[in-house]
């Protein structure tokens, strides 16, 4: 195995460890907010209260990190999601949309974020390709909003997990779990032959493979294998009493016959599509996935600080 597969077989150990998401700020020497998205926040110690960070070496803003006398983390919540993008996206100006204020020590606190630390530093460790801050907790507050979290390689959504099994377990609904699947910036659409309607692929469970009246079965039969799936959307449709939930997954090859089943981003003729809530769910997977929303932390190694998932494949 060469250095760059092993590297890469660590990063992908290493990420089985779920984390919240935070974002790591302080001033510069001109006053100018810097930060970017950390999930190696630890609590260090309660007594003196010490937490830490680490920051990769290779970070554009290293310098001012490597001699900051002041810092502050901000825990994201499951709301925040797009905060977590642009804190960890190269942008000269990350703080332009963003709330925020000083709490201490002057540096940016995230607004409505779960939790904040607002620090002095106590201690900057040299660790290999990466700094350690430790921080002196001078002022912190914490709420129960629902942190966003972290885990292979993508955010995971605890709120939409919850609502999903309050879906299932409401007898007086019917359940349709359904699948956003791409390939190659594609989305796998089926054709009723009748209609001529486009509609994704669904079931009534999620299943596996060899049940054939599952969503994996129902894949299985066109012959669509996808290793992991992530929950996408859960919403009701009151008219039907029906509780829908869809997952999304990429799959990185697919058969000569089924690839005339997926549909171009750039021209998805969503008229077509058979209901406006597949249409509305669409049009967001696309601009999520543009915005690079579902991105994969892969560190600096590569090219792209989070690299699109289409050229990792790591999460399938
Ligand atoms: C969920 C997530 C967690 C991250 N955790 C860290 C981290 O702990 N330390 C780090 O140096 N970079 C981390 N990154 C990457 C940085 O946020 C990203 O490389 C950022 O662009 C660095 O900004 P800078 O180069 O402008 O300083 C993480 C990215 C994501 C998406």
């Amino acid at each position: 195995m060469s250095k760059q597969d092993k590297t890469r077989e660590l990063r992908l150990a290493l990420g089985s460890f779920p984390t919240g998401v935070t974002v790591v700020t302080c001033l510069d020497s001109d006053n100018k907010p810097l930060g970017f998205t950390a999930n190696s926040f630890t609590s260090v110690s309660l007594d003196p209260k010490l937490i830490s960070i680490c920051i990769d070496k290779s970070s554009f803003n290293i310098d001012s990190f490597s001699i900051v006398r002041h810092f502050a983390v901000s825990v994201l919540s499951e709301e925040q999601q797009a905060i977590s993008t642009t804190f960890a996206t190269p942008n000269k100006d990350r703080f332009k949309n963003i709330d925020w204020d000083s709490k201490n020590t002057g540096s940016p606190v995230i607004t409505g974020s779960v939790a904040w630390f607002d620090c002095n530093t106590e201690q900057v460790i040299n660790a290999g390709d990466h700094l350690i801050l430790v921080g002196q907790v001078v002022a912190f507050d914490s709420s129960p909003k629902t942190p966003l979290m972290y885990l292979r390689g993508n955010y995971v959504n605890l709120g939409l997990e919850q609502k999903m099994r309050l879906a299932m377990e409401n007898e007086n609904t019917i359940t349709v779990v359904g699948a956003l699947i791409e390939w190659q910036k594609k989305v796998l659409l089926l054709k009723d032959k009748m209609s001529g309607e486009l509609y994704f692929p669904s079931a009534s469970r999620l299943g596996h493979v060899d049940d054939v009246l599952s969503l994996l079965g129902v894949l299985k039969k066109l012959n669509i294998s996808i290793n992991e799936h992530y929950l996408f959307s859960v919403f009701e449709r009151p008219e039907d009493k029906t509780s829908l939930i869809y997952y999304r997954a990429q799959v990185k090859e697919v058969s000569i016959e089924s690839q005339d089943d997926f549909y171009d981003f750039d021209t998805i003729p969503f008229d077509q599509l058979s209901d406006e809530a597949s249409r509305i769910m669409l049009k967001r997977y696309i601009k999520e996935r543009k915005l690079n929303a579902f991105g994969i932390f892969v560190g600096k190694e590569s090219e792209g600080k989070i690299e699109a998932i289409s050229t990792t494949n790591q999460n399938l």
